[in-house]
Order: C-alpha cells, then structure tokens, then sequence
C-alpha cells in the first residue's frame, strides 16, 4: 500500500497577516514549482488569517484550520464552527492537539465530536494523540495511543477523511524527538489499533504523521521509517525555508 505523504504546518498562535501571507505564498510558490511532487503539503494558520492564506495559496497547498466547536452554529462566543471554516475554505482541522487537550481541557469525547462534525461536513480531521512524559517513564505510551484512537476516532472514519498525528508532548516544542526505534513502534502500534477499530483496509490507507519537534536536521530519518506517513511540524513550519527543507524529504 502506497500512502501519499503529508507535510502539514501547524503555525499556531504566530504570525501577523502579512507574515501569514507571505509564509503561505513562498511555501505554495516552492509547491508550484515541483513537477510531479510526492506529497501533499497543508497549512494550518490561525482561524483569523484562514482567508488571506486561502487566497496566498490559490489553491497550489491545502488550509487547514487549527480546531473547530462540534456544533455548527450557536451561542458559543470566541468559537468557530466547520461550516464556516470550510465556507473560507479550508479543507483540513486539526483536532485533539496537546495544547487544546491541556489549555482547554478537550477530552477524547470533545474530540471525537469535533472530528465527527469535520467529517459530516466533507473535511478532513487531523486527530491529534500522544502520551505525556509521565506517561512515558510509566510505560504506558502505547496503551494512552491505544485508548485515544478508540476515544477520539469516529467509527465513520476512513484514509479519505481522517488522518491521524502521533505527537508525544513531551517532544512538542523542546527539541527533543524519540529515538527512530520508538517512533516506529508507536506507528505500528497506532496502526494496529486503527485496523482494529476501521479495519484492516482502512489502516493501511489511512495516514499516520510524526510531530514533535520535526526540523530538517532529522526530517528525512523520521519520514523514511514505514509506518511514517508525514509530519505535523510546528516551529518549524513558520520559516518557508525549514519548512521547505522537510516537505523536500518526501518529495
Ligand atoms: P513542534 O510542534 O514542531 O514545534 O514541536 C509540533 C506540533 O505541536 O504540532
């Protein structure tokens, strides 16, 4: 089974509106320029520059956006719905990322409803999952994986609307990333556990991305590993050129 790579910048809470435009127009630009590319390549800014980066792009990456509320409208000051992030469209969210599971205290439930109402609406999800350093000095990193996927991941989900990102927190912004063996592991795992819930044919289409401190220096050993289908790059993806330097090891 030959899944196709996805390369996807989760920008976070940075950048003003001209740096978000011109971050997304160098990356598209660099994507146009490829004959043929081998992977796919998102961008995830902030809610509020969604649609000067659709425009930036012009539709050479896909928008993603960096979370979504489950309901589709209503009384819920601050938030946004899939509606209207695929009205401005984007065509990715990210949901269950470690800062929302922490920061907003977003359960496997929360993230399950919001990947169901990014499905219903014809988007793709990009549910989040990753053990803590707790969690990993007890040994439990695989079972915290396991009881994520059965939690967050709808039972309507397949490889076209949903892909998942293996992110230990731990390795989220500090520079530190497992070693190759690990993460293997953790994908062969998590892959297991998709079949098990989606079935086999499922699991082996759907796309299961590293994040976690991804950087050039150690892109092209992560995305070479089998069940590695990608990265969710967060620091990194704020500088066109790092950001090109990874999405250039799956091309
Ligand atoms: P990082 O963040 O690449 O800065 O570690 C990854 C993420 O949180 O998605």
């Amino acid at each position: 089974m030959q899944r196709r790579p996805l390369i996807a910048g989760n920008w976070k809470m940075n950048c003003l509106k001209e740096e978000a435009y011109a971050l997304a127009k160098g990356v598209a630009e660099k994507y146009a320029a490829c004959t043929d590319p081998e992977c796919d390549v998102l961008v995830c800014p902030p809610a509020i520059w969604i649609l000067p980066v659709v425009d930036a792009v012009k539709g050479r990456v896909a928008v993603g956006a960096q979370d979504a509320h489950a309901a589709k409208s209503g009384a819920h000051t601050g938030d946004v719905s899939v509606p209207m992030i695929k009205d401005a469209g984007a065509r990715f969210v990210i949901v269950g990322h470690s800062e929302r599971r922490a920061d907003h205290h977003e359960t496997d439930a929360d993230v399950k409803a919001k990947a169901k109402a990014v499905i219903a609406d014809g988007l793709t999800a990009v549910i989040c999952i990753g053990e803590t350093q707790d969690q990993r000095d007890a040994g439990k990193t695989i079972d915290v994986c396991r009881t994520q996927i059965q939690g967050s991941v709808p039972e309507e989900a397949n490889a076209q609307n949903v892909v998942i990102a293996y992110e230990p927190v731990w390795a989220i912004g500090t520079g530190r990333t497992p070693t190759t063996k690990d993460v293997e592991e953790v994908h062969a795992a998590v892959r297991a556990e998709i079949a098990a819930k989606l079935g086999q044919k499922v699991a082996e289409e759907m796309r299961i991305l590293y994040g976690g401190s991804v950087k050039p220096s150690n892109a092209k050993e992560l995305m070479a590993l089998q069940d590695v289908d990608g990265a969710l790059v967060g620091g990194a993806s704020l500088k066109v050129d790092d950001f090109w330097a990874i999405v250039e090891t799956c091309l």
